[in-house]
């Protein structure tokens, strides 16, 4: 096994289960140190159990990330644990229930919520870590969706101003070399979107893939390990999709 990330420094949010489980994994089976982030402890808990029992090196903090005041405390301690910080992968999202359907009927309170998690908070965690990124420089991976391009509910909203958001920082943090790309999934089984989508639903929004195939973890992680990797050094400023061609990204369909 090649080992890309043998003695850096990796963090990611919403690793209690999901694709940030992936994520945690993939990046500590190439020996990379593993910082995780997430409201669910007992998720990041069993996250944390696997990678020790893999070898891996990690540490696992609470914040929430709607919470300005947890995200500069969060970011305040991985500063001191660790000056340099190789990759940040803002994985954390609020995907499923009302945000992914609800649209007129949400009030101020819920669109700020979502914001607030969704596309908010992958910029002030990067601008809080702004100092050990610059150190290597390091790597900033935002976890997008294809349903950026559907702004019909909340959670496509959010993902689309996540897109343009980061358009913004790969402009804002090239000033220290950092790269900042996106990854846009498709439909990619998580137990979260087992849960959260209806099988009918599930089953009618893969077969509308140009390629019949099954989406899970393993995909986006393994392109989340490129796009943090040296091989990767020239890319930066780009939504990279991942979503076996989806008709949902609107005109390529
Ligand atoms: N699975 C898919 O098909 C798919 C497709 C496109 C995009 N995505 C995106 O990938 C990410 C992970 O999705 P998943 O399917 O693994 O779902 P998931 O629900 O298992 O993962 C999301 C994680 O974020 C955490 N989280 C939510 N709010 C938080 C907060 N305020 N503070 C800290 N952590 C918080 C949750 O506890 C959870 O562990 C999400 O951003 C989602 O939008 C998933």
């Amino acid at each position: 096994m090649e080992q890309r990330f043998a003695g850096k420094i990796v963090l990611v949010t919403g690793s209690a289960g999901g694709l940030g489980r992936g994520f945690a994994t993939g990046f500590a089976r190439e020996g990379a140190h593993l910082v995780l982030a997430d409201v669910n402890m007992a998720g990041l808990q069993e996250t944390q159990d696997e990678l020790r029992a893999m070898g891996a090196q990690c540490s696992m903090h609470r914040v929430d990330l709607a919470v300005e005041n947890d995200i500069e405390a969060f970011a305040a301690d991985v500063s001191r644990l660790h000056p340099r910080l190789d990759v940040l992968i803002n994985n954390a999202g609020l995907a499923y229930g009302e945000i992914a359907y609800g649209f007129e009927a949400l009030g101020q309170e819920k669109w700020l919520h979502y914001f607030a998690v969704n596309t908010v908070a992958p910029l002030l965690l990067a601008q809080a870590l702004r100092t050990p990124l610059s150190a290597g420089p390091g790597v900033i991976i935002n976890q997008s969706s294809m349903a950026s391009y559907l702004p019909g509910t909340a959670y496509g909203v959010t993902k689309a101003a996540l897109n343009a958001m980061t358009y913004g920082m790969a402009r804002s943090f090239a000033n220290q070399g950092i790269r900042v790309n996106a990854i846009a999934p498709g439909l990619m089984e998580t137990p979260a979107n087992r849960a959260g989508i209806p099988p009918e639903h599930y089953d009618r929004i893969q077969s509308m893939q140009f390629l019949k195939l099954h989406g899970s973890a393993t995909d986006i992680v393994a392109l989340g390990l490129f796009l943090a990797s040296d091989d990767a050094r020239f890319i930066t400023n780009e939504i990279v999709h991942c979503d076996a061609g989806h008709p949902f990204r609107g005109y390529r369909g």
